[in-house]
């Protein structure tokens, strides 16, 4: 297993282009399988997720075609046949979001077989609301070893009303409400960027969309769905995690190729904390400035503070003045990296779904594991303001998400290498 071996307390310098959103590449991905002609897409993010989503599809017949060397971020995916239509529980259990595949093969293939994910490092993270917006469209379901099966002869368009804001699960009975007989009208949907962009692929293939980004989304639906091209959105929560590196290692940082618009709560925040930073028009910038100043974040659904950047902004406050009370309302298990933080030098202190961090904090390297994705860019952060060396182990949960994260962070300054289990750290 990977491990990165860190040293701190080198300010970033330079420019880093964020790549394409992988939350909004696994979702259009899964899209592809709604037509018999290519989906190609551009901007995709060169991640495991992304990876294993190929492979998922290609487990379905589904023939896939570049992903790799100059074209690694264009894909193209063509559903022709689809000849297994089943997402099984070896790789639902490695990314959940595989169950995205749920919506399109019902709609498309009126049935599929598709496996329940299992619990999750950050919270039981349940699919019962895309189960409800299916059958609420006529599809039959039944639950047997684990796996959900799935039929419809045709769907047909519904109201239906989301109990509670989910992303996926907007998108997946996004996904098969466009196929469906008649007019859908979805409430309570989640409102964040990448379900703006699937909607724009859907939108291109033929799919009669209105309202995407806002709580309603009225779908009529086509008999059939051509192939487009599309490039998907800049990652927002990959552009918020170099900034808040910049701003945690005192530095002067440019990211660029980004849409400063998806980032409104977090640039609120760092305001309020006194950061410097300079706002263009798909660009980014961080300016060494005074200590900042503790505020309080409460994530929420977008356009609230993302839960995504809730573990990156803790490892910032640990290094504020002041208090900063975090509350975390979306996922009831996502402060594991706060005991990891601890052991480095921070002062968090975790009261249900709350944390409250007092700092600034003198933080030292140490030997910390990444328990998931977003805490792993965290335990990275909080190693960049570290004196002396940490090694961060399991970063496997890292390369899920992030491109060549150290390669980005190198070419500003950090001084971040891979290591291999087996080799020396020194
Ligand atoms: C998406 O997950 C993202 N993943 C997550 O990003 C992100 O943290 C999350 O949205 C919240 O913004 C992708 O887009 C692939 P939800 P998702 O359904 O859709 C509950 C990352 O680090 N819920 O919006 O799975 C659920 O348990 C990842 O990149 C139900 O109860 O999240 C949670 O408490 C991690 N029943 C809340 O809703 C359901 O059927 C919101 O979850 C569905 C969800």
């Amino acid at each position: 297993m990977d491990k990165f071996v860190i040293r701190g307390q080198r300010p970033l310098e330079g420019t880093i282009r964020i790549g394409g959103a992988k939350n909004a590449a696994l979702p259009c991905m899964a899209a592809c399988l709604l037509t018999e002609d290519p989906v190609t897409l551009e901007n995709v993010p060169d991640v495991r997720d992304i990876q294993t989503t190929r492979k998922l599809l290609e487990s379905m017949g589904v023939e896939t075609d570049g992903g790799s060397g100059r074209a690694r971020h264009k894909i193209r995916m063509q559903a022709a046949r689809v000849t297994t239509p089943e997402a099984a529980y070896e790789l639902v259990k490695t990314m959940r979001a595989s169950t995205l595949v749920l919506g399109p093969l019902l709609a498309r293939m009126g049935q599929a077989k598709v496996s329940l994910p299992g619990g999750c490092a950050i919270g039981a993270r349940p699919i019962d609301l895309h189960l409800k917006g299916m059958e609420k469209l006529g599809a039959q379901l039944r639950q047997e070893h684990g796996y959900i099966y799935a039929e419809a002869r045709r769907l047909r368009g519904a109201e239906y009303v989301f109990d509670r804001i989910t992303v996926t699960g907007t998108e997946d009975v996004l996904m098969a409400a466009v196929l469906a007989d008649g007019e859908t009208v979805l409430e309570n949907c989640a409102r964040e960027p990448e379900v703006v962009d699937l909607a724009g692929l859907l939108t291109a293939m033929g799919a009669r969309i209105e309202g995407a980004g806002t709580g309603t989304v009225r779908i009529q639906g086509v008999n059939r769905l051509h192939g487009a091209e599309h490039r998907i959105m800049p990652d927002r929560i990959e552009a918020g995690t170099y900034l808040m590196a910049g701003f945690i290692t005192g530095g002067s940082l440019r990211l660029t190729g980004l849409e400063p618009g998806h980032l409104q709560a977090l640039l609120d925040r760092l305001r309020e904390c006194g950061a410097a930073l300079e706002i263009g028009p798909d660009w980014l910038a961080t300016m060494p400035g005074p200590r900042l100043r503790g505020v309080d974040i409460t994530t929420a659904e977008h356009p609230g503070f993302a839960t995504d950047l809730q573990a990156q902004f803790m490892a910032l406050m640990t290094q504020a003045d002041g208090a900063s009370v975090i509350t975390e309302t979306i996922f009831e298990n996502r402060f594991m990296h706060a005991q990891e933080l601890n052991r480095m030098g921070a002062s968090i202190k975790i009261e249900g779904n709350r944390a409250v961090v007092r700092g600034p904090a003198v933080l030292n390297g140490a030997a910390v594991q990444a328990s998931d994705l977003r805490a792993s860019a965290s335990l990275v952060l909080a190693a960049l303001a570290a004196e002396g060396e940490t090694i961060i182990d399991r970063i496997y949960h890292i390369d899920r998400g992030y491109e060549r994260i150290e390669e980005k962070l190198r070419s500003t300054g950090a001084a971040i290498r891979r290591i291999g289990n087996l080799i020396k750290t020194n």
